[in-house]
């Protein structure tokens, strides 16, 4: 049962990359369980498809899938003009993409530096500017950037992630700052530890849980609700005043250093 009321994103868009799996499914689930349609985006189109088919049963509300690698701008140009085709227009984008695996910078090669920063940083960069041109400049909207709390201090293992969403946060704060007068809002959110996703499986093996369940103050890993419930507020129009802003959902994880615990 949700908090918000059922309608409060009657008649919007939402345009959600990585929404076929994990956090940003639930992130567009949620949006539609209150009233939005969707597209979402990601490069495996049967799981995309089964994705897509699942939301629309489970909410009532049209959502279409639109394979794409955000890495590509050809192909993210054609996922938006197939959304603008289906629905007209696209009010909220949830740049959710994301690539990671651990790997000491010792070791790292060019190309792994290279694929996360593509993924991450640049695919926000190519669906923003894409989604800016057709839609949101006319229109006024919201960009809702996944960012994390990796690079807060340092955590090991994580040099291409943690530089992928510190550009990821401060690209969401120049674009706050730019087109707050479009009425556009961009905004983040950096969840900490979230269970049961495919982020935790990479970073932290199952045996590891309960340690790191205890160094994290709330004392419990995050759930995919905890952010959808996030995202459903910084959609709302209760959050009409609120841009460029970085919104931690981590239970406190962060602040005793909880990258240092990951890496035990
Ligand atoms: C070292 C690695 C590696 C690993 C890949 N590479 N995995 N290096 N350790 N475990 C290197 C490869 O050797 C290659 O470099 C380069 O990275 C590109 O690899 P590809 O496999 O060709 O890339 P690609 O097919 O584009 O796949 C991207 C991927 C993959 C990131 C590597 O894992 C992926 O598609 N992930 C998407 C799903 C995902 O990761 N979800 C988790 C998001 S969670 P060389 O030099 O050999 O060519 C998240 C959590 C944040 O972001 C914070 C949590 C707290
Ligand atoms: P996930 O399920 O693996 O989500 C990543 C999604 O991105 C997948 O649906 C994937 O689909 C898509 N994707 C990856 N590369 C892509 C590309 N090049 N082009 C298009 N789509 C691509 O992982 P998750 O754990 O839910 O993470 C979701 C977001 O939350 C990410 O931004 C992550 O950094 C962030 N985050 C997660 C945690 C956590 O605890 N899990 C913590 C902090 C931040 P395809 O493979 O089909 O392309």
């Amino acid at each position: 049962m949700s908090v918000f009321r059922d309608d409060i994103l009657a008649g919007k868009v939402a345009f959600v990359t990585g929404g076929g799996s994990g956090i940003c499914k639930g992130i567009t689930r949620a949006f539609m369980a209150h009233g939005a349609d969707a597209v979402i985006v990601g490069r495996n189109a049967e799981r995309l498809e089964a994705a897509a088919k699942e939301l629309s049963d489970a909410t009532g509300r049209q959502c279409l899938a639109t394979p794409a690698d955000v890495r590509e701008p050809p192909r993210v140009e054609a996922a938006l003009d197939a959304a603008i085709d289906r629905f007209g227009k696209v009010d909220i984008v949830v740049n959710g993409a994301a690539g990671n695996f651990l790997c000491p910078a010792a070791t790292m090669s060019y190309n792994a530096f290279r694929t996360v920063l593509e993924i991450d940083t640049i695919g926000t960069w190519n669906v923003t500017r894409a989604a800016f041109e057709r839609s949101l400049r006319a229109n006024g909207g919201l960009v809702l950037n996944i960012s994390a709390t990796l690079h807060y201090a340092a955590t090991p293992l994580q040099a291409h992630a943690s530089a992928a969403k510190a550009a990821i946060d401060s690209l969401t704060k120049s674009c706050a700052l730019e087109w707050g007068s479009l009425g556009i809002r961009v905004n983040a959110i950096a969840p900490g530890p979230i269970d049961d996703t495919e982020g935790m499986a990479k970073l932290a093996p199952p045996d590891m849980k309960e340690a790191l369940e205890k160094a994290v103050p709330l004392r419990r890993f995050g759930t995919v609700e905890d952010i959808a419930n996030a995202a459903l507020f910084l959609a709302s129009d209760a959050a009409s005043y609120v841009t460029g802003e970085i919104f931690v959902v981590d239970g406190g994880a962060w602040l005793p250093g909880f990258g240092a615990a990951l890496a035990q």
